[in-house]
């Protein structure tokens, strides 16, 4: 469960508290009606809407992404938001990034990028916040920073607008630049795309990937069969629970990531891309490999430590042991 930091939700709740549980359930009914047409945040109630429900999935997701690349995170001290939002990755990262100093947001919204300002101001000192209001698409350059974050951005661009964007996007990046995007077929689509452009670029794989290799999943996402993705468990807020009326008190938030560096790092032999199936007395476990392959393996109670492994293990988790294939 990834929780929102407590000033965090407080900060939302100050904010949401003038409305009406009926205008934020319309509201958040729009918001989700307006994503799955493809159209972008445009009014007031919709941006209410969304630090509601959007911001404490976005910020879930980004958490889970920085527990997953933690070994690579202690060198950041800048970090450039590309479509900042409401500045769910500013949390996010002053939880995570244990030497950041500063970050750069830019956002074309201006209501956006004000409750973004309004929701961190005085909240998350020392970090160096510099928010700018900028059209992302437009840019012939950012300034270099040490990792670069797109975070559910892309599917709101052309694939014209994203090129252009992911050249100079890498441009800027020092050490990682971290993609995410909703964990739908067409954020996979955008990720994959993305994907084979940096690596003609020369980027090297950090994560989820084990492997420099052509994406084994491409075949079955091309007939529509599957895609890479993962999954956060995030609790709904106050008001988010009363918009959503006797529903859980929490949701589970699926999302499709890509971390690349222009240095090589050091990869795992494998990566779990499927929740693990607990059985009674084995594990079986959907493995992405170094070597560009899909594997499924068993790992059953005579393997021991191995199957102790298996079993504790999560969605998303590297996975380093030797494993009988099935
Ligand atoms: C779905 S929101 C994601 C916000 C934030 N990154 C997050 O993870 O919560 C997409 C954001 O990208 C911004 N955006 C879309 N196109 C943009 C552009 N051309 N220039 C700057 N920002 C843009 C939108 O205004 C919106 O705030």
């Amino acid at each position: 469960m990834e929780t929102l930091p407590l000033q965090l939700s407080n900060a939302i709740d100050r904010e949401l508290a003038p409305l009406s549980p009926d205008k934020l359930r319309e509201a958040c009914f729009e918001l989700t009606q307006r994503y799955r047409q493809g159209l972008a945040i445009e009014t007031q109630l919709h941006r209410q809407a969304y630090i509601a429900a959007r911001l404490p999935a976005t910020y879930g997701a980004i958490r889970q992404v920085f527990r997953r690349t933690e070994p690579f995170l202690n060198s950041i001290q800048s970090l450039l938001d590309l479509g900042a939002g409401t500045g769910s990755l500013a949390w996010a990262a002053a939880d995570a990034l244990p030497h950041l100093q500063r970050i750069t947001l830019f956002e074309k919204d201006v209501e956006l990028l004000r409750l973004g300002q309004h929701l961190t101001q005085n909240n998350l000192d020392p970090l160096q916040l510099a928010w700018c209001r900028d059209d992302i698409t437009q840019a012939e350059i950012f300034p270099s920073h040490d990792a670069v974050v797109l975070s559910y951005v892309l599917n709101e661009l052309s694939s014209k607008e994203q090129v252009h964007l992911l050249e100079r996007a890498y441009q800027a990046t020092d050490q990682l630049l971290i993609l995410l995007e909703p964990g739908t077929p067409q954020g996979f689509g955008n990720l994959l795309n993305a994907r084979n452009l940096l690596l003609k670029l020369g980027a090297y794989s950090v994560a989820p990937c084990p492997h420099l290799a052509p994406c084994p999943l491409a075949p079955a996402f091309k007939e529509g069969k599957d895609w890479c993705h993962f999954s956060v468990r995030i609790p709904r807020g106050k008001y988010h629970r009363r918009a959503k009326e006797g529903a859980l008190p929490y949701e589970d938030e699926k999302y499709t990531y890509l971390v690349i560096s222009p240095q090589p790092v050091p990869l795992p032999k494998g990566r779990i891309i499927k929740a693990p199936l607990r059985k009674t007395g084995h594990v079986i476990l959907d493995l992405c490999t170094e070597k560009g392959d899909l594997k499924r393996v068993i790992s059953s109670k005579s393997d021991g430590e191995v199957y102790t492994k298996a079993r504790d293990s999560e969605w998303g988790d590297v996975w380093n042991e030797e494993t009988k294939k099935k």
